[in-house]
């Protein structure tokens, strides 16, 4: 069920909000708003935006048996690539980077935020269809910049049925297919990265796909590899 409005601080907050007040929210219950006025984006970030853009959340119940819920970030990536995809031009060039940012032309079109609460994880994702949110340091970009127009309902739908389906897929397929499709989506092979690993320098090197875990392979110019767990991933160009 999406249940819709207009404004709030934060879709993901607001989940959280009623979670911690007892309610129980089951799988497939979205919440999506028309403005986000305090909405939160990934390592702190502001992501505040209204005009026809995609602002929701859900919950996912992670239960025992299903993979690692540290997956779920390249989940909810493939999910809402599966979505975009279907409205996009063929020839668009849309891309998974890790962990869980979409870029278009290399310019960040939407971002996800998971959050841990009550025992569930809230997935919050905003797509820029219509305008984009100003990012310090990053190149962004609206469908509508490239005249590709997709109404915000239209969007909805499609979503929560990829969503749901790429979800029963990671409880059910297990991660090799989750993590095989998540990189044929992705950069090619040896693309350059910028790697901001939590409390540490800046790591330059190239894309060596991803660990049977579902994290980052870094090839660094040294000829090491480096397995990233967590962190601000950029295009060494961008
Ligand atoms: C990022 O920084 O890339 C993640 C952005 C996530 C934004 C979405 S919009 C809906 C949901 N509610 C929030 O407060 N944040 C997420």
């Amino acid at each position: 069920m999406i249940r819709i409005v207009q404004e709030t601080g934060s879709t993901n907050a607001d989940l959280a909000a009623r979670l911690a007040g007892g309610e129980y929210l089951p799988e497939g219950e979205w919440l999506v708003a028309d403005r986000q006025v305090a909405g939160k984006g990934r390592l702190g970030r502001v992501w505040n935006d209204g005009a026809g853009n995609f602002m929701g959340s859900t919950v996912i119940r992670p239960a025992a048996g299903d993979p690692s819920p540290a997956t779920l970030a390249l989940m909810t990536g493939l999910a809402v690539y599966e979505a975009l995809v279907g409205f996009l031009p063929r020839q668009s060039d849309l891309r998974l980077k890790w962990p869980n940012d979409l870029l278009l032309n290399d310019a960040k079109v939407a971002g996800i935020l998971l959050e841990a609460a009550n025992g569930v994880v809230i997935a919050g994702i905003g797509v820029n269809l219509h305008s984009a949110p100003d990012i310090p340091g990053r190149k962004v970009v609206a469908l509508s910049d490239l005249g590709v127009e997709i109404g915000r309902d239209g969007f909805a739908q499609a979503l929560t049925v990829s969503f749901d389906l790429e979800l029963q897929r990671w409880r059910t397929a297990g991660l090799a297919p989750l993590l095989r499709r998540w990189q044929s989506a992705a950069h090619p092979l040896g693309t350059r990265l910028t790697v901001l690993p939590p409390g540490e320098e800046a790591l330059e090197g190239r894309f060596a796909g991803l660990s049977q875990e579902g994290n980052l392979l870094l090839a660094l110019d040294d000829g090491s590899q480096r397995t990233i767990h967590a962190g601000d991933v950029m295009l060494a160009s961008a």
